[in-house]
């Protein structure tokens, strides 16, 4: 019983749904990009990537691979380390200067492929981006036009963007960060090698990797499907809230968090690959997870805490400019997110705590379980001590609440409603978690 099923509606939604791409799953699978594309007449690519990731030479390796199957892949690596819209347009232009292309195959981390599902929008459908982005910050229009193929190719193991239906950017000028959502973005293949992701900074794999606890956990504690009225067809959304098969989706990515965040982030693993491909495997499940059923607190107030970063520059990232890379804005309230939402699901919240923390001694107080063992988790990976330790005071917390509040869609799936007094109470005590 929860928060929510004790309220249900006599109108109680009895539907949910689950969508995902197809999937091919392990080391060497990125050179047989070709062979499906081949599969479905396509001739013309575009590879989408960042500098940091063509440094590693696999998004050209993946491309020369297609020209095996008699594709003309060019590469185009001009991708904002977490998009803006600056970044996007730009990267659209590009494409449309360019193109036509019959496919896209996204070689890099969530910003990578947040950047292709808006080039694929972009040239396919008419208008320009603000014309897409979720109101009220842009007219949030469903593209009329299908999309080209997309193959998104992972090289962090973090965000499952190759599994979901959203892009996200940083729209500069309002200094928010908001998304793209449809069903159409999410890609038609996921090309998941793990064999790639063995180059990611220790930094990137930190914060990726919290990026993977977060959606596990955040849609593990979702509002249930159930707790809504019931929707019409036309009415359905991707996120439907905490459902059977995403709950399976965040338990499994769960355990294996467990086993291999820590040995991932050291690099002292004696197999580095069957670490790396346990990493591959959560940020996967996480995604499949998620994607369906939707996050919550950590993820609203990570929004703000990123688009408003004043001065940090964070290990393992590009150095030009101050950023709080995603899986860490979302990390840093997440122990207090976590610890306000317990009432709602005392038993998931503790379930979580032990798949997430197997060794951990068990509190006499139950709502510290899952907090206590994210903080655990946080310190063995370098996190920053709260929002404090990436430069935030008590003095922005009304700025960062107000942030946070925007993003009423994420704040709908919590598990119990949330008041602008309950966020800002999460930050304060946020500023330390230590
Ligand atoms: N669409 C979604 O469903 C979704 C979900 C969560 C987050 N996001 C977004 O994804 C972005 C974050 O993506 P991310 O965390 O995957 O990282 P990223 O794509 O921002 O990359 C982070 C850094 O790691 C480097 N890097 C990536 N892979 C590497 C590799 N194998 N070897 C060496 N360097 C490598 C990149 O060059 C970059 O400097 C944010 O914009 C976030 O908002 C999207
Ligand atoms: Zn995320």
């Amino acid at each position: 019983m929860n928060t929510f099923d004790s309220e249900r509606a006599p109108h109680a939604e009895t539907v949910f749904t689950y969508g995902s791409p197809a999937l091919k799953f392990g080391a060497g699978a990125a050179d047989e990009i070709g062979y499906d594309l081949a599969q479905l007449g396509v001739t013309r690519v575009l590879v989408v990537t960042d500098a940091g990731v063509a440094a590693t030479g696999n998004p050209q390796r993946v491309a020369e691979a297609m020209g095996r199957f008699g594709i003309d892949a060019q590469t185009y690596d001009g991708v904002h380390v977490e998009p803006t819209d600056v970044s996007l347009r730009e990267a659209i232009e590009h494409a449309r200067e360019n193109g036509p292309f019959d496919a896209y195959v996204a070689v890099g981390g969530g910003s990578s492929i947040d950047t292709a599902k808006a080039i694929n929008l972009l040239t396919t459908n008419p208008g320009e981006l603000m014309d897409y982005i979720n109101a009220p910050v842009g007219k949030a229009r469903a593209p009329v036009n299908p999309l080209k193929p997309l193959v998104a190719v992972p090289t962090t193991t973090g965000t499952g963007s190759e599994s979901t239906t959203i892009c996200v950017l940083d729209v500069l000028a309002l200094k928010v960060k908001t998304g793209i959502s449809h069903p159409r973005l999410r890609p038609t293949l996921a090309v998941v090698d793990p064999a790639l992701t063995l180059t990611q900074p220790a930094g990137v794999t930190a914060s990726s990797g919290m990026d993977i606890l977060c959606h596990a956990l955040e849609s593990y504690t979702a509002r249930p499907y159930t707790s809504y009225d019931r929707k019409a067809p036309e009415q359905r959304v991707p996120y439907c809230g905490a459902n059977p098969v995403s709950d399976m989706w965040s338990e499994r990515a769960l355990g294996l968090m467990a086993r291999s965040f820590v040995p991932a982030v050291r690099g002292q693993a004696a197999d580095e690959l069957a670490v790396r491909t346990d990493m591959a495997l959560a940020a996967t499940f996480a995604g499949l997870g998620f994607g369906n059923a939707g996050v919550h607190i950590p993820h609203a107030n990570a929004y703000p805490i990123a688009g408003r970063v004043k001065d940090f520059h964070p290990d393992g990232y590009p150095v030009h400019e101050p950023m709080v890379p995603h899986g860490m804005s979302v990390a840093l309230t997440a122990p207090e997110a976590f610890r306000f939402t317990f009432e709602a699901q005392p038993e998931r919240h503790v379930r979580a705590a032990q798949l997430l923390a197997p060794d951990l001694d068990r509190p006499t107080d139950d709502a510290e379980y899952l907090p206590a063992a994210l903080q655990k988790v946080m310190r063995d990976v370098g996190m920053p001590n709260g929002v404090g330790g990436v430069g935030y005071h008590e003095g922005d917390i009304p700025d960062l609440v107000d942030g946070t509040m925007k993003q009423q869609r994420l704040l709908a799936t919590a598990p119990r409603p949330v008041t602008e007094d309950d966020i800002a109470g999460i930050y304060r005590r946020s500023i330390n978690l230590w």
